[in-house]
């Protein structure tokens, strides 16, 4: 069985996870797999087809109410489907269908559908799926068609949306273990009562395009279902050495190289800036460095994740409120685990270097204080005016380290700001860029997967609110566009190469009774490298 965690022989920390503590996502579980045929003759446990509002019927919802002599019209007309979109009704032995149970999915309002009604489709029949007792199930609803949309575009993200919406965190309980993270063998071994196993996707016709589309769709999901683990451990357990554990686990299953530097290696390189964050932790800072070679003599891609795997603040201690959700914190080195998974699970053929700055900060008798000045990786110095501006200490030295791979592209995905989630909520994540080009081109990756960005500026007066009396700049902009200046910060190190951050503070978890990692933006960076390796397939890149 492929692991995706380490076992506890590579691992020097006491904190580090056991063999016991391999997660396998439950979306490795779930088989999701094109299949042509009439909706009408599936005879598993359960079918799901789509009908709109108005009591409009998607085509295999009309076949079904056909052979069943208008019934299912009739039920309908009764009323108990909402109206809104994923909403679900299910009927047992209904007329029309050999299936034990029929889903009948509402997309809303025929009117008003479009990519968030079939979202809202798919995720609703991925919840029903997920936690009914039927194990075989078929969904028809690529049917129900978003206009300007392909097969493919319905295929992949049906796909992902089931596989993902049956994502499942175990934690750990008084029966799988305390501390640790449940086992997927024990979670195994008492058997999975509830939930699908295998989905068909019902298509008019199988063909390679559309395996290959299911097949993304699956990967991407498994990506987000590692970004989600990851994020959703606590900082007990998640610390740096469990990062690069975690690191080496895929490097392994999939057969690229990693690398990590350690303290050591840090200092010599004149990490400063990154050193300064982990210094009062007792978990040691990691730098980890995964080499994905499949693109031939092309230019690698860099991905840079931010690896706080707890965020006190520092000396500039945080309020107590919430501060649990900062266990969240390394949730941008998921995102690039995450998308990092799906490249070598679907082999791409492209260069990605994939590097996680992974620290915990922490106060302490020999933290970072107010005040102190550091020396970058890039030789310029920095003056820490609020040791809970640390993402971009961290991600300064990452960006610097990152030229000596002279790529293509760098992209930095990080929790950074607190001022991201009031500007854009949990719907956008904030992107800054120094190239119109990529940014373009990560927006649109963002409307293909419903995992959307917004562009804030980076306009030169912006850099003056990170003037420092003692040092090259002070890594606090201050209130007003703080989103903006932390990127302005960043955006000095990035020097000699194409570059994009984004800033997923508000959307790499929910709160409140939803509390939980959300896999984002594993999607976005996900088919931006699809998209480049289909570009460098066709000798354009
Ligand atoms: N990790 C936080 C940003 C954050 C806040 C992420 C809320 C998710 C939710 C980051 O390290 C931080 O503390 N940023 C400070 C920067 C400030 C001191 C300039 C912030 O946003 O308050
Ligand atoms: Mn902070
Ligand atoms: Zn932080």
């Amino acid at each position: 069985m492929p692991t995706d965690k380490p076992t506890a022989r590579e691992l020097t920390s006491e904190t580090a996870p056991r063999s016991q503590d391999r997660i396998r996502p439950r979306s490795e579980a779930l088989r999701v797999s094109v299949q042509s045929g009439s909706a009408q003759n599936y005879r598993g446990d359960v079918l799901a087809v789509g009908v709109f509002s108005d009591g409009t019927l998607s085509t295999a919802a009309k076949a079904i109410d056909k052979a069943g002599k208008g019934k299912l019209s009739a039920v309908l007309q009764r009323g108990d489907l909402q109206d809104k979109a994923g909403s679900s009704l299910v009927l047992h032995d209904a007329p029309g269908t050999s299936a034990a149970r029929l889903l009948l999915v509402s997309a809303g309002r025929r009117d008003q559908f479009g990519e968030r009604a079939f979202r809202a489709a798919l995720e609703g029949t991925a919840k029903t799926l997920a936690t009914g007792v039927a194990h075989d199930a078929a969904v028809a609803l690529t049917d129900v068609e978003v206009p300007g949309r392909s097969l493919a575009w319905h295929v992949q993200h049906a796909t992902r949306l089931l596989a993902d919406g049956a994502y499942h965190f175990d934690p750990p309980t008084s029966t799988n273990g305390h501390p640790r993270a449940a086992s997927a063998e024990a979670t195994a071994r008492k058997g999975q009562e509830y939930g699908a196993r295998a989905i068909d996707l019902i298509v008019p016709k199988v063909t390679p395009e559309l395996e290959n589309a299911a097949r993304r769709g699956e990967a991407i999901a498994e990506g987000m279902a590692l970004a989600r683990d990851l994020g959703n451990l606590p900082g007990n357990i998640c610390n740096p050495p469990y990062l690069a554990a975690t690191a080496r686990a895929l490097g392994r299953e999939f057969g690229f190289d990693v690398e990590v530097l350690e303290r050591d290696d840090m200092e010599s390189l004149g990490m400063g800036a990154a050193l300064a964050v982990g210094r009062a932790s007792a978990q040691p800072c990691k730098f980890i460095v995964m080499h994905y070679k499949r693109g031939g003599m092309s230019k690698p891609i860099v991905l840079v994740g931010k690896g706080v795997t707890f965020d006190s603040g520092g000396i500039s201690l945080k309020p107590g409120a919430n501060m649990d959700e900062m266990k969240f914190d390394m949730c941008g080195a998921a995102a690039v685990f995450g998308a990092i998974k799906v490249v070598a699970r679907l082999g791409l053929p492209l260069n990605v270097v994939a590097i996680v700055p992974a620290v915990e900060n922490m106060p302490g008798g020999d933290a970072a204080r107010p005040g102190d000045v550091v020396r970058s990786m890039s030789g310029q110095t920095i003056e820490i005016l609020n040791t809970d501006a640390e993402g971009r200490l961290i991600l300064a030295d990452a960006l610097t380290y990152a030229e000596r791979f002279e790529p293509s592209c760098v992209i930095d995905v990080a929790t950074l700001t607190g001022a991201c989630v009031i500007a854009l909520g949990n719907v956008a994540s904030g992107l800054l860029a120094n190239d119109d080009e990529l940014a373009n081109e990560l927006l649109r990756s963002g409307e293909e997967t419903g995992d959307r960005a917004w562009r804030l500026p980076m306009f030169d007066e912006y850099q003056d609110q990170l003037k420092s009396n003692f040092a090259d700049m002070s890594n606090l902009g201050g209130r007003p566009a703080g989103t903006i200046t932390a990127g302005c910060f960043l955006g000095r190190f990035a020097r000699g190469y194409k570059w994009a951050h984004l800033d997923i503070a508000g959307t790499n978890a929910l709160s409140g009774d939803a509390k939980g990692a959300t896999g984002r933006p594993v999607p976005l960076l996900s088919e931006f490298l699809i998209n480049r390796a289909s570009r460098a397939g066709r000798g354009t890149a």
